[in-house]
């Protein structure tokens, strides 16, 4: 299998990872680079588990190659917290707080989606909110719950002015 050096923009750092020219972005991110907060579920497109932000926008990180993503800023659920002083991103304490998780491999795609979804709407509706997570799918059925959660970071966010 022919590899080459990439260079990726994840989380505001740069990385030269040796890669499989076929590799996909979810396996870079996982094996090349240590970041196991990206999730595999179904590996086919079906899930959203494995999303990622790329260039502010969701993309599911199994079916995106990852020299596509060369010379794009990506953004994995490590990059969400405050780098400085570890807070939670807002998004991620109203899911601790609202109990969004239960196992938790759906949650780092659903807070991915819910993050473009309020830097583009910070006031959705419940139907936005399933809307935009439409296509992320959690096995342990926790919906009401994860709808809960992204309602509550927007409130919070709206009241805090904070993005
Ligand atoms: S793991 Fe990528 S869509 Fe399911
Ligand atoms: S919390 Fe288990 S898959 Fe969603």
């Amino acid at each position: 299998m022919p590899t080459r050096t990439l260079v990726l923009n994840v989380n505001g750092a740069r990385h030269e990872v040796q890669s499989s020219t076929t590799a996909t972005l979810a396996e870079v991110l996982r094996e090349g680079l240590g970041l196991t907060g990206t999730k595999l579920m179904c590996n086919e497109g079906e899930c959203g588990a494995c999303t990622v932000l790329i260039n502010s926008r969701p993309v599911l990180s199994c079916m995106t190659l990852a020299a596509d993503a060369e010379n794009k800023k990506i953004m994995t659920i490590e990059g969400m917290a405050d780098l400085q002083t570890g807070a939670l991103h807002p998004i991620q304490q109203a899911f601790v707080d609202r109990s969004g998780m239960q196992c938790g491999v759906c949650t780092p795609g659903m807070i991915l989606t819910a993050k473009a979804l309020l830097d583009d709407n910070p006031s959705p509706t419940e139907d936005d909110v399933r809307n935009a997570l439409s296509g992320n799918l959690c096995r342990c059925g926790n919906y009401r719950r994860i709808t809960e959660s992204v309602l509550l970071a927007a409130r919070r966010m709206k009241e805090g002015g904070k993005r």
